[in-house]
């Protein structure tokens, strides 16, 4: 959905499996990390550049608290993410990394994306994850692209990428690239 003034998008940025996990049975992604090897992609940086916020689940940043050992060591939060404010959507108090520009949240996304639009201004929302989240967004007409990077990967089972109902009417693809592993596509969502 186009804000009255708001000229960024609201983006869903993930790595998927071909059979549509973004982590694995345990909540690994130690998959993606071997698929992806030590290739440089410069993808994310050049995506990176546009988000002026982010919003993830619970789960995904928990993932990346004990990942990256963030409360150990907080100042890598700025490393990766800049002064670019985040929320968290939880209906638990947890930790907050210190000094990073985050902000704790509950219920209906409207509110929470409102908020995050405004920050972000003319950059885009980037909308982390997990699937479920993302599908809060799409149910409310506020997901307005997927951009997938598809690693040769089957999990049989883990977190969906995005448990909803979306036709082709619903998603229009405008790029496709790949690289030697991985496919790269985006899509459009169509507001109707
Ligand atoms: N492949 C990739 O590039 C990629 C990208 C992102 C994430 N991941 C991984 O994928 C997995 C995703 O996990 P997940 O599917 O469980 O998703 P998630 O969205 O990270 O976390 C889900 C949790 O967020 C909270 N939540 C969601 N909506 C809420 C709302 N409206 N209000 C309040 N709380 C809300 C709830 O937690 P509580 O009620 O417990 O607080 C819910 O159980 C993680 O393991 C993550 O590391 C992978």
């Amino acid at each position: 959905m186009w804000l009255p003034g708001r000229m960024g998008k609201t983006q869903y940025y993930t790595a998927t499996s071909i059979d549509g996990f973004i982590a694995d049975p345990q909540g690994s992604l130690d998959w993606l990390f071997e698929a992806a090897g030590d290739g440089h992609d410069e993808r994310f940086p050049r995506f990176f550049a546009g988000v002026g916020a982010m919003i993830m689940g619970a789960t995904t940043y928990e993932w990346v608290l004990a990942h990256e050992r963030l409360l150990d060591e907080p100042g890598k939060w700025q490393q990766y993410y800049g002064e670019i404010p985040s929320w968290v959507l939880t209906h638990r108090s947890l930790p907050a990394v210190p000094g990073a520009r985050l902000s704790f949240a509950a219920g209906d996304v409207r509110r929470v994306h409102e908020e995050a639009a405004l920050a972000a201004g003319s950059r885009n929302v980037w909308l982390v994850g997990g699937g479920d989240l993302v599908g809060q967004f799409a149910d409310q007409g506020l997901l307005d692209e997927i951009q997938l990077g598809v690693a040769p990967v089957t999990l049989g089972g883990g977190a969906p990428l995005l448990p909803r109902r979306l036709l082709a009417a619903d998603l229009t693809l405008t790029a496709v690239e790949h690289d030697a592993r991985f496919v790269y596509a985006t899509y459009q969502v169509m507001h109707r």
